[in-house]
């Protein structure tokens, strides 16, 4: 059966207008003053919607009363026009056409309840990472005992009163957590406590990411884009990966940008330059202190000339010694000052990471990630998740190969390689289990 039209006369018609520009290819002009005829679209979400006279479709609220009366007229067959007394509730207040036309995405958060997270929602509910037009449904996932700590989460969301913002949906279960998900920021995850060995760590953290990416692979869209933050990052994105395999790999990764951004500071810091003055570090490996943070290939602009990092730097030996180990053991000294591990910064560090997927990376420059190793030119075993050099475009990374390793660089690319294969391998056990 057709759709029965509706006829309106109340500002459902408002959808699309407003006073920013039209974007590209939309004539919001059409609609501003629609009293014509409007048709029930597809509900999305959850989230009723209306066909305009020009083809926008937009969203729309129905009192319940008039949702009931609208479905006895559709199951009776009747072509009956809604009259403009069914429409008693009045459409939320639009105040930015454009961003109430483009659809929410869904992203998730776990950890939500975490302080990692506590620093990263506000950024991500404010458009910082997937961009100030493009509205979202955001979804906190945590354990069940968390589940009072999130529902502050959430009226704080609210109170910021963030116009980006449609829904925040706080929850304990994976099912909800991921249905039809456009991205993933799985921060949560076990933390070692004390007498806790190694292997037990990774083992409960196995379990957590072979469930959450279970039901990634039943319940996200496909398309979805996961980042793995929770520790050990590298060996849960890919044991997340492993049990997802209706998701192609490469739209996992794990967040080393942290480690990069440290490093680019670092040097910025020692040449008396900003950090933006800083491009092409390259973290390799693992996000542990066996990672490699190599200057080899990077630029610094220093008075308006680009060199060469060790040409502006003028310190092997530290570049080869401190600023190493500086890098590596970054967050162990954060946790020694804070008494509380890198919150901030990490946050900082997962919005570049996303943003820089959803938007690409600049042209010229690369940035670190963890990724399939698959195919990599560096002789790295495959089947890991290492992190390696990667320039993005349209929501796709490449690897930058072909880069000169000298034999410094070499022994500390493998070391770090070595202990991703035995976290692997470990974790492969636990996997079959
Ligand atoms: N990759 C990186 O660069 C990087 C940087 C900093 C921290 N981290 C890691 O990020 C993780 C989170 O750090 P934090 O400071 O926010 O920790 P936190 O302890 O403050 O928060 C972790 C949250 O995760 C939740 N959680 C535990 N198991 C879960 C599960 N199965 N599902 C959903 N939620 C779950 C906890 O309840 C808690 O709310 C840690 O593993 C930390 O080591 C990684």
């Amino acid at each position: 059966m057709s759709p029965s039209p509706i006829y309106g006369s109340t500002n459902a018609a408002s959808c699309g207008s407003g006073t920013k520009p039209s974007p590209p290819g939309r004539d919001t002009s059409v609609i501003t003053h629609n009293n014509g005829l409007l048709t029930p679209a597809e509900p999305q979400n959850g989230h009723n919607r209306i066909k305009l006279a020009n083809g926008f479709v937009c969203p729309y609220r129905f009192s319940g009363a008039a949702m009931k009366a609208a479905a006895h007229i559709q199951r009776r067959g009747q072509k009956t026009a809604f009259p403009t007394f069914l429409l008693r509730q009045p459409p939320e207040p639009l105040t930015d056409g454009f961003t109430e036309a483009a659809e929410p995405i869904r992203v998730v958060v776990t950890g939500a309840a975490g302080q990692i997270a506590y620093s990263l929602l506000y950024s991500i509910a404010k458009g910082d990472v997937f961009g100030k037009e493009q509205p979202i449904t955001l979804i906190l996932l945590d354990i069940p005992p968390m589940l009072p700590v999130l529902e502050g989460v959430v009226m704080e969301l609210q109170d910021c009163a963030l116009p980006l913002l449609r829904e925040v949906i706080p929850t304990d279960m994976v099912e909800v957590g991921f249905k039809d998900i456009d991205a993933a920021i799985l921060v949560g995850s076990m933390p070692r406590k004390e007498g806790m060995e190694r292997k037990d760590l990774l083992k409960a953290n196995v379990a957590i990411f072979k469930t959450q990416g279970s039901a990634l692979d039943k319940y996200a869209k496909k398309t979805v884009k996961v980042l793995v933050v929770g520790n050990p990052a590298n060996t849960n994105c890919l044991i997340a990966s492993k049990s997802a395999p209706s998701i192609p790999k490469e739209n996992f990764s794990c967040l080393t940008r942290l480690d990069h951004n440290r490093a680019s500071s670092q040097v910025a810091m020692r040449c008396g330059v900003s950090a933006d003055k800083v491009k092409n570090v390259i973290i390799w490996g693992n996000h542990s202190s066996s990672q490699y943070p190599d200057v080899h290939h990077a630029k610094v602009t220093v008075k308006g000339v680009e060199k060469d990092a060790y040409d502006a730097v003028k310190d092997e030996a530290w570049l080869r010694g401190d600023f190493i180990s500086t890098v590596q053991l970054r967050g162990a000294a954060v946790i020694k000052a804070r008494k509380l591990s890198s919150a901030m910064s990490a946050a900082k560090a997962i919005c570049d990471h996303m943003r820089d997927i959803w938007f690409g990376t600049k042209d010229g420059e690369f940035i670190s990630m963890g990724v399939y190793a698959g195919g990599n030119s560096y002789g790295i075993p495959e089947d890991l998740i290492y992190s390696f050099p990667i320039e993005i475009k349209n929501k796709t990374w490449k690897m930058v190969g072909g880069l000169p390793i000298n034999d410094f660089s070499r022994a500390k690319m493998d070391a770090t390689a070595a202990e991703l294969v035995e976290e692997r391998d470990t974790a492969m056990d636990f996997l079959s289990q």
